[in-house]
């Protein structure tokens, strides 16, 4: 039996899924998850933070005590927007390499949005339109346009949750003029997304990672949905109403909105922005949420792969 790992470097997390191989699908027997900030200092200074790459490499080898125990035959491990953009993310990578063993590969934002939406659609049974697949992570978004399950166009935007707080949002609670740059920064990308992706006959949009799960978190408890239904569709009008409300409150109010969670309530405000405005810009009615991801992604070409 084959057993398989994946990994994810990103911005703002470090994940780790491990599969079994069973009759040629995949059974997780593994998840692992930390918040390590990885681009926090990335997108103001250029450089990743000392900080940041010893709560990485923490989590990075914990991730590898379990792959050990787990004994898996093949570790992918790719990296994202923070280690593209650091002047000193190969040196951190060599030292990864130098702790795990692990070749970790600095993936593009078009790779990114490929390997998502395999990973989505690897767990969509049902799916059988044009969708929009939008991932908000640390430090980029990605949208992808879908058609029968086949990715038709993707696009890498600078527009991620740490990324733009850092940017953007220096008081707690942001001022006006803050907001404003932020978002007509966010407005100047999507116009430039919309060249290339055409949200006609959409039949589904679906959302992955951190904000997109807090956003519908959020919406499912205004509107009194229980928590564990999975087809939930986050109406934009509650993406709006959360972005500016959100925008109103300081870290420690906002870390006590029911579906937003203390690390988030950091970056949430330029999370809610961004949907806010792309879901606006696309005319699109809302958000399905989706656990799926990157490390699906990579898990499913393995298979495919054997
Ligand atoms: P990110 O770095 O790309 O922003 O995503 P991150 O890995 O932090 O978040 C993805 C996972 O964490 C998802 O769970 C999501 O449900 C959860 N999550 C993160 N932040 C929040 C939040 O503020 N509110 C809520 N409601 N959920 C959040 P998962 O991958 O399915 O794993 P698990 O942690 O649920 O087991």
């Amino acid at each position: 039996m084959q057993t398989f790992a994946a990994i994810d470097i990103g911005s703002n997390s470090c994940r780790l899924k491990i599969a079994r191989v069973v009759q040629h699908r995949l059974r997780v027997v593994h998840e692992d998850r930390e918040v390590t900030r990885l681009g926090g200092s990335v997108f103001e200074t250029g450089l990743v933070s000392p900080e940041s790459m010893a709560a990485t490499l923490s989590a990075l080898k914990r991730f590898y005590k379990a792959v050990q125990i787990h004994g898996a035959d093949q570790v992918r491990a790719v990296a994202t927007a923070a280690m593209r953009d650091a002047r000193n993310g190969r040196a951190f990578l060599a030292w990864v390499r130098d702790e795990t063993g692990w070749d970790v590969e600095i993936i593009s934002g078009l790779e990114e949005g490929r390997l998502i939406h395999r990973g989505v659609m690897s767990n969509e049974p049902g799916t059988s339109g044009r969708c929009i697949l939008i991932d908000v992570g640390g430090g980029s978004c990605e949208i992808s346009l879908s058609d029968r399950k086949r990715i038709r166009e993707t696009v890498s935007l600078p527009l991620g949750a740490v990324r733009l707080t850092e940017e953007f949002l220096k008081t707690d609670p942001p001022t006006k003029e803050e907001i404003a740059r932020m978002k007509q920064f966010i407005s100047r990308e999507l116009r430039k997304a919309a060249r290339r992706i055409h949200a006609e006959r959409i039949s589904l949009v679906i959302a992955t990672s951190g904000t997109a799960a807090a956003l519908s978190e959020a919406s499912k408890v205004i509107n009194r949905v229980r928590p564990t239904k999975k087809e939930y569709i986050a109406p934009s009008q509650d993406v709006r109403r959360l972005a500016d409300k959100l925008t109103k409150m300081n870290n420690e109010t906002r870390s006590g909105v029911a579906g937003i969670g203390p690390r988030r309530s950091e970056i949430i405000v330029a999370g809610a922005h961004v949907y806010a405005q792309l879901l606006d810009h696309f005319s699109l009615p809302g958000f399905r949420y989706s656990d799926m991801g990157l490390r699906d992604g990579i898990l499913s070409q393995m298979l495919a792969e054997q």
